[in-house]
């Protein structure tokens, strides 16, 4: 039987989440080492396609999923622009090692992986771009107000430096840095932050759009640090500690998401902040790249009640345009 599969990688969020929403510029980063799958193996002609999830206990056929399915919604979209009028059949397996709903892009590298596959059954290369722009259309059905970032990261698998309605930039990196995540083990659905936040907005705009421009500068002066490099890591550090301040100020913090950004600092981190939404799920910090802190750092999180930590390194690259 023919089979094909496809990855796609997490995310994380180095500076600019919340403002990017309202056309701020952003920094995100691919974590390859955690990674969502899919696979589709053909089956018996009839059939049908079939959907399994085992990580969320689902096993379903497309021709029965519910209108709110965000699988069964990426795979119509997807052959839909294929020129396809019908799902093939076999059963499309989906697993993630990605942590749920932590702000590393679990869904959006699921919906990743499901398009490249799909395309790959097809025998039509998709580019980064238009793989991209597919797992837009159900970002924006799931998420309320997505501003595209994580798709984007995600699809290019490289360094981006995102502002929204701009041609996407790939971030070129200097020097390799490391930066340790740690996840508070709670789960916040970005569209509920969002949503929350954005009603904050329009009660008293000024203000925040004042928030939102700061962080706008801080993304700003850490792209400069990042593609020209400066020695050490104090300087993009001290602008990390900047954005959780606005962070904390946006009110899309939370104490065990403060409680682990503490113990990072005190460990020896140049700096910390949240990463994703907010609320729960994930916070990374800036280590200077030697053995030792790196360990103090893991451990001062476990300590502090991480549930998970992952030590990615963000590779030196070049910007290579489209
Ligand atoms: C979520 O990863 C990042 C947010 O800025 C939302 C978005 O950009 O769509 C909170």
């Amino acid at each position: 039987m023919k089979t094909v599969q496809a990855t796609a990688s997490g995310k994380i969020i180095l500076f600019g989440e919340h403002a990017v929403v309202y056309g701020r510029p952003a920094i995100a980063v691919p974590v390859s080492k955690v990674r969502a799958r899919a696979v589709l193996q053909g089956g018996d002609p009839g059939s049908g396609f079939r959907i399994k999830a085992p990580d969320l206990e689902r096993d379903y056929l497309l021709a029965e999923a519910q209108t709110d399915d965000p699988l069964s919604t990426m795979i119509e979209i997807t052959l839909r622009y294929l020129g396809q009028s019908h799902a093939p059949d076999g059963v499309l397996t989906v697993s993630s090692t990605i942590p749920l709903g932590r702000g590393m892009g679990s869904g959006t590298a699921v919906s990743t992986a499901i398009v490249r596959v799909l395309g790959q059954w097809f025998e039509k290369s998709l580019s980064p771009l238009e793989v991209s722009n597919l797992v837009f259309e159900v970002e924006k059905l799931y998420h309320g107000t997505p501003s595209g970032i994580d798709n984007t990261v995600v699809s290019f698998e490289q360094p981006v430096y995102f502002s929204k309605g701009e041609p996407i930039r790939r971030l070129g990196v200097n020097e390799s840095f490391t930066v340790v995540i740690g996840d508070t083990g709670r789960v916040a659905s970005t569209r509920e932050v969002v949503r929350d936040l954005r009603e904050r907005w329009q009660l008293d705009r000024e203000r925040y759009e004042g928030y939102f421009d700061e962080i706008g500068v801080i993304s700003r002066q850490a792209k400069v640090i990042i593609e020209h490099g400066l020695p050490g890591t104090a300087a993009l550090g001290k602008l990390m500690n900047e954005n959780q301040d606005v962070l904390e100020t946006l009110g899309v913090s939370s104490p065990t998401l403060k409680q682990l950004i503490g113990a990072a600092r005190t460990a020896g981190a140049s700096g910390a902040k949240l990463s994703g939404a907010g609320w729960g799920g994930n916070m990374i910090a800036l280590v200077p790249s030697q053995t030792d802190v790196i360990a103090r750092v893991t451990t001062a999180l476990k300590r502090a009640g991480a549930t998970e930590v992952i030590v990615t390194e963000v590779e030196s690259v070049s910007a290579t345009k489209d």
